[in-house]
């Protein structure tokens, strides 16, 4: 039979899990084995011993783990001295950061070890079940509101007291995708004046429904790509959008910048001085800023302060609600196993002509076969 090892998250901080008890069955039911590393649910306070009722094993040494493991599932990647513990032809998966993990993809294939990328797991229907970049975003985006709010001295509903009438916050949301939407419903909700802006001209209907306002910008020519996501723009466009927005950032109490490019670096669209013309007190929140940021002056990790201007990068937001993102994430993990599982011969059988591994299989055989990293490294060499 085979075995599924969850290893334990290493990154710091990291709370999330790659398995809940609740799987297990489900797992088992496809005619696998399940083992775990001790303490694998510490973050969300579920324990060994739940693991073990639930019909996995818990093993403490994480080599052992590794060497008994036919497919290794997680969150982050492993870490590359890891590889060699992992047998040959082992199948990993989990986020990669395959656009900029050339040495680690090199050193995939010298171990001959199968990878599967959460990123890559492409936007279509039949895989919105496996989608965890879109779980994960859409927690983040509640979580940046939360985050905003409370770093904010004011409340974000208009409250009408005997004491006078407190005014909704302003709230301006960049970026109207996945984890946009959620922020922009999130603010909603909390009674706060939502106004965001997108360069895909598609989303503003989306954005409306949600009871927000889409600031127009005339950016010309912006379109999106197959899979939905946002070209980038011209340093012109650039220009003309950040004149764009400048009067509604200043007049808001938050600004979430949510902006992102698909394997690129995200796009700075604030810099110093519309920091400068936002009032004291006011919260800028940078979703990107672990990946060079949308806003100048914010740093990963960390809370700042820029002229009175709180500016939040902390980022892996969907960690802060660790439960529910493990659930989800959880959930896309088996979504993504149980696809290609063949109890049959009780094997994954790596179809590099299916539409979905084709776009998610990232080493194979001692090679990189995706055609999508394939050619963003060879871009990087000419
Ligand atoms: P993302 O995380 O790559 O980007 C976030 C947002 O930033 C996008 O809406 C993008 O248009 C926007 N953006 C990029 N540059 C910008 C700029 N200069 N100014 C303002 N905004 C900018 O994308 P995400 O959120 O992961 O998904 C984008 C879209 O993909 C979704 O809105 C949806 O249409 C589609 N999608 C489809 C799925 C499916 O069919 N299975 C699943 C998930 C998303």
């Amino acid at each position: 039979m085979p075995i599924l090892a969850f290893p334990k998250e290493t990154l710091k901080g990291e709370m999330r899990c790659a398995l809940l008890p609740a799987n297990i069955k489900a797992y088992k039911l496809l005619g696998v084995d399940v083992i775990v590393e001790s303490g694998l649910g510490n973050g969300i306070h579920i324990t060994d011993e739940q693991f073990v009722q639930a019909g996995a094993q818990v093993i403490d040494s994480r080599k052992a783990l590794l060497q008994a493991a036919d497919v290794v599932l997680g969150i982050h990647k492993l870490a590359e001295s890891e590889l060699p513990s992992c047998r040959p032809n082992t199948l990993l998966i989990s986020y990669l950061d395959p656009f900029n993990a050339a040495d680690y993809l090199a050193s995939l294939c010298q171990h001959k070890l199968t990878s599967i990328s959460m990123e890559m797991i492409p936007r279509i229907s039949r895989c919105q079940k496996m989608d965890a970049l879109s779980s994960q975003a859409s927690l983040a985006g509640y979580v940046m509101v939360a985050k905003a709010m409370f770093a904010l001295q004011s409340v974000l509903p208009m409250m009408m007291t005997p004491a006078g009438t407190l005014k909704p916050a302003k709230v301006f949301v960049i970026g109207a995708g996945v984890a946009g939407l959620q922020a922009i419903a999130t603010a909603k909700r909390l009674g706060a004046a939502v106004t965001a802006f997108d360069t895909r001209a598609v989303v503003a209907e989306q954005v409306q429904s949600l009871g927000a306002k889409f600031l127009q910008i005339d950016l010309g020519d912006t379109g999106q790509t197959n899979q939905g996501y946002a070209q980038s723009l011209t340093a012109e466009q650039i220009q003309k959008q950040q004149a764009g927005q400048a009067k509604c950032i200043a007049e808001s109490d938050i600004v979430i910048t949510t902006a992102q490019l698909f394997g690129r670096k995200p796009p700075l669209l604030i810099d110093a001085a519309t920091i400068a013309k936002m009032k004291p007190g006011s919260v800028i929140v940078d979703m990107a800023a672990e990946n060079g940021g949308n806003v100048v002056g914010s740093v990963a990790g960390e809370v700042v302060s820029v002229n009175g201007v709180t500016l939040i990068g902390t980022g892996n937001w969907a960690n802060e609600v660790a439960k529910d993102a493990s659930q989800m994430y959880t959930s896309n993990l088996f979504n993504l196993f149980s696809e290609f599982y063949n109890s049959d011969n009780a094997s994954i059988n790596i179809d590099l002509q299916d539409e979905i591994l084709n776009a998610c299989v990232i080493t194979h055989q001692g090679e990189i076969v995706n055609p999508t990293i394939v050619s963003h490294f060879n871009q990087e060499v000419a």
